[in-house]
């Protein structure tokens, strides 16, 4: 045993993120493998972060007002409950510093995004999972496990890695059956992709009451996941918190003007939204056609289950995909062993997973 500094209790339990294969990876490879955007950002944001680099030597403005009113603007939302961040995982993380000590109880459902997990534990709080059907997160599974100690509730709507969501009924069951002093978090990281009627962003929900934050990011339909940039709706009371305890320059020149180009770039969201939806259909039927049990996503992605499949597995599938510089998510650290998650790409890059796809189950059943 030594004597050098130790870190908070839960710092040690935490398994280090492990995402999809990240970074640039060469134009030759195809990456499925974090749900970035398959069209990339437009020719108005490639111009305004070119635009940016004439401000590389000064600090940015610490209030982010060009970003926070293109966002207010386009979403309709009060400027003063708007924060932004390097990425919604920021945010996160700030919320979580803010507002959770150790011994506190943080839920979320089963199969959540990871980050959560990490939050709560980094802080010394303890991770409560609450039970999923069909892999969809479950209100009442939630609602039992809520205590004295509960302190926060985060729920990924559409969820990260499932792609499945909860209604807006249902959120707002929950948010109506937990007291004042529980902060209830709605993550719509994915919500542009999401055509059902029943959903919602949580927007008037945050508007309506005084403990729920809806977070957002330009990294999937604005296609900047490089750049570190997301967005939180909050209650002032919430603001003035986070406002205390982020960094001073937490978002860079670059991020303010290219986010707000993409933020106000209409046009290519709805065609980002339109190519989305039009592939996830298409991929959702030739997978089931061969055989592949798919999850039905409502995000950019689509969660594959090899389980029931003779002779192919996710492992060996994904393997092969690899040799052919395909990467695709293996989200077994999800507790998902026998799933794969698959972003939906440009529309060269699924035909070519298609093709390989077809070609490995076909030689594989042989
Ligand atoms: C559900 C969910 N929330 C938050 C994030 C973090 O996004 P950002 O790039 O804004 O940090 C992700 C990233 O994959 C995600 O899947």
């Amino acid at each position: 045993m030594n004597n050098y500094i130790k870190p908070g209790p839960g710092i040690m339990q935490i398994k280090p993120y492990a995402g999809g294969k990240s970074g640039f990876i060469g134009k030759k490879s195809i990456k499925l493998s974090s749900n970035e955007s398959a069209l990339g950002p437009s020719l108005r944001v490639k111009e305004a972060f070119l635009k940016s680099l004439d401000s590389l030597a000064i600090y940015p403005d610490g209030k982010q007002y060009a970003l926070k009113e293109a966002i207010a603007k386009n979403n309709n939302l009060d400027i003063n409950q708007i924060i932004c961040g390097a990425g919604s995982d920021e945010i996160l993380t700030l919320i979580g510093n803010a507002y959770l000590t150790p011994g506190d109880e943080v839920i979320y459902p089963e199969h959540a995004f990871v980050l959560y997990k990490i939050i709560t534990l980094a802080n010394g709080a303890i991770p409560i999972a609450a039970p999923e059907k069909d892999l969809t997160a479950d209100v009442d599974s939630i609602l039992n496990l809520v205590t004295s100690k509960t302190k926060i509730i985060f729920i990924a709507n559409p969820n990260n890695p499932t792609g499945t969501y909860l209604s807006s009924s249902e959120i707002k069951r929950l948010q109506s059956n937990i007291p004042e002093n529980i902060l209830l978090i709605i993550d719509g990281a994915y919500a542009e992709y999401v055509m059902a009627n029943n959903y919602d962003c949580g927007v008037e929900l945050v508007s309506a009451s005084n403990n729920v934050v809806m977070t957002r990011t330009f990294s999937k339909v604005h296609a900047l996941a490089s750049l570190r940039i997301g967005w939180a709706y909050c209650p002032s009371h919430i603001i003035d918190v986070l406002d205390r305890i982020r960094g001073p320059f937490n978002v860079s020149i670059p991020s303010i003007m290219a986010g707000s180009a993409a933020m106000n770039d209409i046009d290519h969201v709805n065609h980002s939204v339109a190519h989305n939806a039009k592939w996830r259909d298409h991929l959702h039927n030739f997978y089931t056609e061969l055989g592949i049990k798919v999850i039905p996503s409502v995000a950019n992605f689509l969660l594959l289950d090899f389980k029931n499949l003779e002779n192919i597995n996710s492992n060996t599938l994904e393997k092969y995909l690899n040799e052919k510089n395909i990467y695709i998510r293996n989200v077994a650290d999800y507790g998902l062993p026998t799933h794969l998650r698959i972003t939906i790409g440009s529309e060269k890059d699924n035909e070519t997973l298609l093709g390989e796809i077809q070609k490995y189950v076909e030689d594989t059943r042989i």
